[in-house]
């Protein structure tokens, strides 16, 4: 275990806005969503939305790690994006693409390491290369763990678990809740506390449905692009104001 961050001023705001850093949450996932209705409403294209949420995200990323908090991990395309028109799909893979190329050196001098969720064998090669060359390079770093959820559904997940335990043969008595949680795509990353959706929408989306079971939700009313510290703090301020029983009393 690392030591705790020193009090810079990330961690200065947050005692100010009356977060306990003490009791941080360890992991916060996050549903970047609301991109394309901010970009609409400014009579923008929607990939304008979504460039601003790679903005956005950047932010976070820094902030969070300054913070203490341990893991992110963001919905960047899910396996039902493939729907959305071409155009759109092409620009996010490019620009998820050039996002995992240029903010590679930053994220390593700032000791982030880097991980990815979902079917990625399924993403253009150009982008599987990039991620694969983030995760390799940031692999020893001891920093925040950033996962890129990318092509990622949470029931392909539990299907491809399930693929991997029937593969290796695990007879089905011997098969139990950490038979699964060992078989999903990070199994070494804790299962989200905090979960915060942007946008409004009160909806899990098929985003790590088996690892939020117990996690608290946090919505915001903003969209992506216009989420900043102050939300954030916003909603680590409601998750600790909960007392979480994991179904005791
Ligand atoms: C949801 O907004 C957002 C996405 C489908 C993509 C998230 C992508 C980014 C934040 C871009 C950068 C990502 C990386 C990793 C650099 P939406 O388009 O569904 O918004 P809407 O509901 O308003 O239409």
């Amino acid at each position: 275990m690392s030591a705790p961050p020193a009090l810079n001023e990330t961690r200065r705001k947050a005692t100010e806005a009356g977060i306990d850093l003490g009791g941080l949450p360890e992991h916060i996932a996050v549903i970047m969503d609301g991109n394309g209705r901010w970009a609409t409403a400014r009579g923008l294209q929607r990939l304008l939305g979504h460039r601003e949420g790679y903005r956005t995200l950047r932010t976070v990323l820094l902030d969070c790690s300054e913070l203490g908090v341990r893991y992110l991990t963001v919905y960047a395309f899910s396996a039902e994006n493939w729907r959305r028109p071409a155009t759109e799909v092409e620009g996010l893979m490019k620009l998820i693409e050039r996002a995992a190329r240029d903010e590679l050196r930053l994220m390593h001098r700032n000791n982030v390491r880097v991980r990815v969720a979902g079917r990625i064998d399924e993403v253009p090669p150009s982008l599987q290369e990039a991620l694969r060359d983030g995760i390799e390079t940031t692999r020893d770093n001891t920093g925040i763990t950033f996962t890129l959820a990318i092509n990622y559904g949470g029931r392909a997940e539990l299907v491809d678990a399930i693929r991997s335990i029937t593969r290796e043969g695990i007879p089905a008595d011997q098969i139990d809740e950490a038979t699964v949680a060992s078989h999903l795509y990070n199994p070494d990353i804790p299962d989200p506390d905090l979960m915060i959706r942007t946008a409004g929408e009160m909806r899990w989306s098929n985003f790590l449905i088996w690892q939020s079971a117990y996690c608290e939700l946090a919505v915001t009313q903003v969209a992506w692009p216009e989420f900043d510290l102050t939300v954030l703090l916003d909603a680590v301020r409601q998750f600790q104001a909960r007392r979480r029983k994991f179904g005791g009393l």
